[in-house]
């Protein structure tokens, strides 16, 4: 079987400078917050061609404390979409904002402008943008729209390290971006991890201090409320090795994916669009097919592993009935979570994955 993710290859090419980068570590005597997490903020700011960075302990934590440094909470709303999963909704919640989802574009399966443009109201305090797959959604009707409502940006790039829109990465474009280092992520850890980027050096700052509970530097005295978020020094020091490698692993990806393509040329499926002028980086590859059991059943039978990003909108789901969206309010969003189904991409995947589809497609 091949599995739909694995970290292992990957980990085999970068061993020599992971493991001396972990001995670095534990020789320093210094876990959290030290010299790492400093150096990792400076050059993963220096990539996402950002003035600075904060590491924090994942992607969802990144959110939640980029909308609090904004000012984002009780009583304002942050437009978002329901098919990214639960991550973009629990933070916008884990600030005490009420997410207001939007359908998407079934074309490329991103938040719709035209959606957004509807949703803008009084209380928008935020438009959250997810970069979903590593595509880079519709930045420029979006940053338009939300600037002429007077309304920040920030860019969910949990999914899209290193993806460009017209040559410009993306977290560069919102007022924040937020970035999470699980290990499946373009650029992983081996644990959990997280950054917020931007070119706003005082928001950046008031956000650093959030981190840990809103502490003057050098004090435990709190000056304005925050909470525990921290990057440690051994997912820093990993980071810092993997990073060099990023665009290398991401044109893997791309190689992979174009692959799949011709495979997939003339196949019962269609694949999830990208847009004109973006660079995605296919941190998934995913298929629309009309019956996903089928394709399963013929993944199955090939050995090939397989997931669903994601089964249920957000907005079906009990926890968040008190959103008021019945069943039938998102369209497009509901048919894609019906529809989607992904193939497994990773650096280092075994080359018999192509064979394996080959043979799975004929199945169908
Ligand atoms: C789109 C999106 N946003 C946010 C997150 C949250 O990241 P984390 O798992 O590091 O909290 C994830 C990852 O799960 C994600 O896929």
């Amino acid at each position: 079987m091949i599995p739909f993710f694995d970290y292992r290859p990957e980990t085999r090419r970068h061993a020599e400078g992971i493991r001396s980068a972990v001995d670095r570590v534990l020789e320093s005597g210094r876990l959290i917050l030290g010299p790492e997490v400093e150096s990792f903020e400076a050059e993963f700011a220096a990539a996402t061609g950002v003035a600075g960075a904060v590491g924090v302990a994942s992607g969802t934590d990144a959110i939640e404390l980029a909308l609090r440094g904004l000012g984002v909470g009780a009583g304002s709303e942050v437009i978002t979409v329901a098919n990214a999963g639960v991550p973009p909704v629990a933070a916008v919640r884990a600030a005490g904002a009420r997410p207001v989802l939007v359908d998407i574009d079934p074309a490329t399966l991103s938040i719709d402008p035209q959606a957004v443009a509807t949703a803008l109201g009084p209380r928008t305090a935020c438009l959250l943008i997810v970069h979903l797959y590593g595509f880079p959604a519709a930045l420029e009707p979006l940053l338009e729209l939300a600037a002429s409502a007077g309304v920040p940006v920030v860019e969910d790039c949990a999914q899209a390290h290193g993806a460009r829109c017209n040559g410009r990465p993306v977290g560069s474009f919102g007022t924040l971006g937020c970035y999470s280092f699980y290990p499946t992520k373009n650029l992983g850890a081996y644990g959990d991890g997280g950054m917020i980027v931007g070119n706003d050096l005082a928001l950046l700052a008031k956000i650093r201090r959030t981190r840990v509970y809103g502490w003057r530097e050098g004090t435990r005295r709190s000056e304005i409320e925050g909470r525990n978020s921290r990057l440690d020094e051994i997912q820093a020091a990993i980071l810092r090795v993997k990073l060099p490698h990023l665009e290398a692993i991401n044109t893997e990806r791309r190689a992979l994916a174009a692959r799949f393509s011709e495979l997939l040329d003339g196949a019962p499926g269609n694949v999830v669009a990208s847009r004109p002028g973006s660079q995605p980086v296919f941190h998934l590859y995913v298929v629309r097919c009309d019956d996903r059991p089928r394709w399963a059943d013929a993944l199955d039978r090939a050995g090939i592993g397989h997931a669903v990003h994601y089964e249920d909108p957000v907005h079906t789901m009990p926890a968040y009935a008190s959103l008021g969206l019945a069943r039938g309010s998102l369209p497009h969003t509901e048919a894609a979570c019906d529809s989607v189904i992904s193939l497994p991409l990773y650096p280092g995947i075994d080359e018999q994955v192509f064979e394996r589809l080959a043979t799975a497609l004929d199945d169908l």
